[in-house]
């Protein structure tokens, strides 16, 4: 959002009264001050705010070399008050030329996985990829790739704030988890990424090339929407956090 606008929406629910005037607030004690309904539009503002900021971050990187050859970043889509976060392993030529993660081939297995568990991207699903820039040849990312590319990707868990985190494929599985662990050892067990509960399957485009397979990855599905069921039990949700 540019800051002339944000200027405008903090202007009109009065935050620009509160900062100056509280000598040493932080924004977000100053944001606590606030009656509760001001208070709730001033974080909403704040948040769409720090994502524009790390999408711009993203889009922008040059921390590692994979910037010279990509045709742009590929930031994540979604919800950003979803429950769920899916991630993958990094942009394929698909993704890479369309700027949003798993619209290929995989992309659409995806999706039809996702949509038999009541998941889609346009409504309650948001996904993301370890690594926001295309490797050449789609070949395994570096671990000096991951290293430069991670820290955005715990951003956009720290501002989603998902209830329930689903890892799609090997790369992804490993790299959060911080193992070198074969994904059969990891699939049908509840992990966590920080306090977030985590679910490792198979990736689509593995089961798009083996798939006997996918009768295993129904199961993780299942699974991680059980795991999901009890974490919001008597609570009506739409998935996406309130
Ligand atoms: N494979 C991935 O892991 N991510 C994508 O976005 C596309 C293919």
């Amino acid at each position: 959002m540019p800051p002339e606008r944000r200027q405008q929406y903090l202007d009109a629910i009065g935050i620009d009264r509160w900062v100056p005037r509280a000598v040493g607030l932080s924004a977000a004690r100053a944001v606590s001050a606030l009656p509760a309904p001001l208070a709730a539009v001033a974080d909403a503002v704040q948040d769409a705010a720090a994502w524009e900021a790390l999408r711009t971050q993203v889009l922008q990187c040059t921390k590692c070399p994979l910037h010279l050859t990509r045709t742009q970043g590929v930031f994540g889509v979604g919800p950003k008050r979803a429950d769920w976060l899916v991630i993958g392993e990094a942009p394929g030529a698909e993704e890479d030329r369309r700027g949003e993660p798993f619209v290929g081939a995989a992309g659409q297995l995806l999706d039809a996985m996702l949509r038999a568990i009541g998941l889609d991207r346009a409504t309650n699903v948001y996904i993301a990829n370890v690594l926001k820039s295309r490797p050449p040849g789609n070949r395994d990312p570096k671990p000096e790739e991951v290293a430069a590319c991670l820290p955005y990707l715990e951003r956009q868990i720290e501002l989603l704030r998902p209830k329930i985190m689903l890892a799609v494929g090997r790369i992804a599985a490993q790299n959060l988890l911080a193992t070198d662990a074969p994904l059969g050892r990891l699939r049908g067990q509840l992990h966590r990424f920080g306090d977030t509960p985590l679910v490792v399957t198979y990736h689509p485009a593995y089961l798009l090339r083996t798939p006997a397979e996918k009768r295993k990855a129904w199961e993780d599905l299942k699974f991680a929407r059980t795991v999901y069921q009890q974490l919001t039990q008597g609570s009506v949700t739409d998935g996406n956090r309130a």
